[in-house]
């Protein structure tokens, strides 16, 4: 556990340090659960936003993009089921004064269970070296069955319950698996309560007629709101998705884990229209989708897993998460939700308008079913800043730092170094940049002694270094070193462009889905 917190602490300070992310409002003693994306933050969200984008709308002829507005009618919120059943179990410890996620507190014990686990396939694997199979092992080793068997009964008692708003038994089941207070270790519990999560806020100047709205918190109902404009004006015929990107809101009571659970965050929604009685199709079709992009770009596979709930939301029959292995163990990362036609036919209910498809090919007109993918950005953010976050021993004894983010996704492409601020190289660097930066986002350092520039493009994440030196005024030709080997090789400037593109191309990243 102390790894752990030690690995997240240095995500933590990594990004700030390389200008990745800041604390809200620091200079006021910050804001809890709000942080701003700082000049190399801004490029990774904005190339994992476009990477989603690309795999999801571009690539897809009947999946199209909507920018729906933040504020929404505020009958959109009791239509969708957020005004009564969006709210989160609390309890609160009687000692320590401290309030947290009953669910959570519950999860977090299964967890260390995983965790156990975990640590037991890593002796096993140790002692049986080559022989060793997983799979096998997990599926016969008593103890880890065990582990396995008490995690799942007590996650489906906790989904049923909530399911059933039996709040008493939620606190039963705190106080039966004696979980005490992760700050004070003490077990006297209140009751659990639920507390709703939207934000509140107010349209219009004068008090009399300000309209009370909420912060959406989540993007998807600007979606279901616009199901037949998009459908009737873009001619989409079933099946069909509308994809958007955009901030959401949630007043989360445990705010903690960074941009892990934000109060303010962006989602990545898309919702997929098809025909009743096909979204299991559709649910399973999806689910492996969205795998495949993850898998994509080349984290690991073994740090996915699939979670699929016991405990569903109101408005779905199946649903699942991606989990990834974050520094403190694994997460949900991405939620697939076959929804019915439970929004939609709540807002038909709530407007009065028919939110119907006529589908020629059975002559019959219908309220669609929706399949839904839904990832947060930010929470992709920490996924692969803290999958990247690397310290390597070196052949010399010395270690380095550095952030090994799929280059497709670097905020900086390439740094131009030359060797020494004098005999005409910074000029020779500076025409490099100029010609590179049309094509992508380049950077150029001449301070320092080129080791140190390396380390710290390495840091920053930066996949390619190029250095002129003064072979380069006689040769037209650079050092190019790579991030991840160091390996360093002589390439004519005239070839930059194209060796650059063949790692960073968006295209040749999604050819691996
Ligand atoms: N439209 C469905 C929906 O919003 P959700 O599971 O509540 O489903 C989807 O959220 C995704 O949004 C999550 O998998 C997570 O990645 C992200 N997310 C949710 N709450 C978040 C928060 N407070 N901070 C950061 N990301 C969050």
């Amino acid at each position: 556990m102390a790894n752990q917190d030690d690995q997240f602490k240095k995500v933590v300070s990594h990004a700030k340090e390389y200008g990745y992310v800041f604390q809200s409002s620091e200079i006021y003693d910050g804001l809890s659960a709000v942080y701003d994306y700082a000049q190399n933050g801004v490029e990774l969200k904005k190339n994992i936003r476009e990477y989603w984008w690309k795999a999801m709308v571009q690539m897809n002829e009947n999946i199209v993009g909507l920018d729906a507005a933040i504020f929404m009618h505020p009958t959109v919120w009791k239509a969708s089921g957020h005004v009564d059943a969006f709210s989160d179990p609390l309890i609160d410890n009687k000692d320590s004064k401290k309030r947290y996620r009953a669910d959570v507190l519950i999860e977090d014990y299964v967890g260390k269970l995983d965790t156990k686990i975990e640590k037991e396939v890593a002796k096993a694997a140790k002692r049986f070296g080559e022989s060793f199979n997983k799979e096998e092992f997990l599926a016969t080793n008593d103890r880890v069955v065990g582990y396995k068997e008490k995690g799942d009964a007590i996650l489906k008692r906790m989904g049923q319950s909530l399911e059933k708003e039996d709040l008493a038994d939620v606190k039963l089941l705190i106080e039966e698996l004696e979980i005490g207070c992760p700050l004070s270790g003490s077990k006297n519990w209140t009751d659990v309560k639920q507390f709703n999560l939207m934000f509140g806020t107010k349209l219009g100047a004068s008090a009399d007629t300000a309209m009370d709205l909420y912060l959406r918190p989540e993007t998807a109902q600007g979606i279901f709101v616009n199901f037949s404009n998009v459908q009737k004006t873009g001619r989409m015929k079933i099946p069909f998705g509308i994809a958007q990107t955009g901030k959401a809101f949630r007043n989360e009571i445990v705010a903690r884990q960074f941009i892990f659970r934000m109060r303010e965050f962006e989602q990545m929604e898309m919702q997929f229209f098809v025909r009743p009685g096909t979204q299991k199709e559709w649910y399973e079709q999806w689910k492996e989708t969205r795998l495949k992009w993850h898998l994509s770009l080349g984290m690991g596979k073994d740090n996915y897993r699939f979670h699929d709930h016991d405990k569903l939301a109101h408005y779905a029959d199946a649903a699942a998460d991606i989990e990834f292995k974050f520094p403190f163990g694994f997460k949900e990362l991405e939620g697939i939700h076959s929804r019915t036609d439970f929004d939609l036919k709540a807002h038909e209910e709530h407007s009065g308008k028919k939110l119907q498809y006529f589908d020629p090919e059975i002559n019959e007109h219908y309220v669609p079913y929706v399949v839904e993918t839904s990832i947060g950005l930010d929470r992709m953010f920490l996924a692969v800043f803290s999958n990247s976050l690397q310290e390597e021993e070196l052949e010399n004894g010395s270690t380095r730092t550095v952030l090994k983010l799929p280059s497709v996704l670097a905020p900086t492409k390439a740094a131009i170094l030359p060797l020494v601020k004098k005999d005409g190289l910074p000029e020779v660097a500076r025409k490099i940049v100029e010609d590179l930066k049309w094509d992508f986002n380049v950077a150029y350092d001449e301070k320092d002694a080129v080791g140190r520039r390396y380390r710290r493009q390495d840091a920053a994440g930066t996949p390619f270094c190029i250095t002129v030196d003064h072979d380069t005024l006689n040769d037209d030709s650079v050092t190019i070193r790579y991030r991840d080997t160091m390996e360093q090789k002589r390439v004519k400037i005239s070839d930059l462009k194209s060796i650059i593109k063949e790692d960073v191309d968006i295209r040749n990243w999604l050819m691996k889905m």
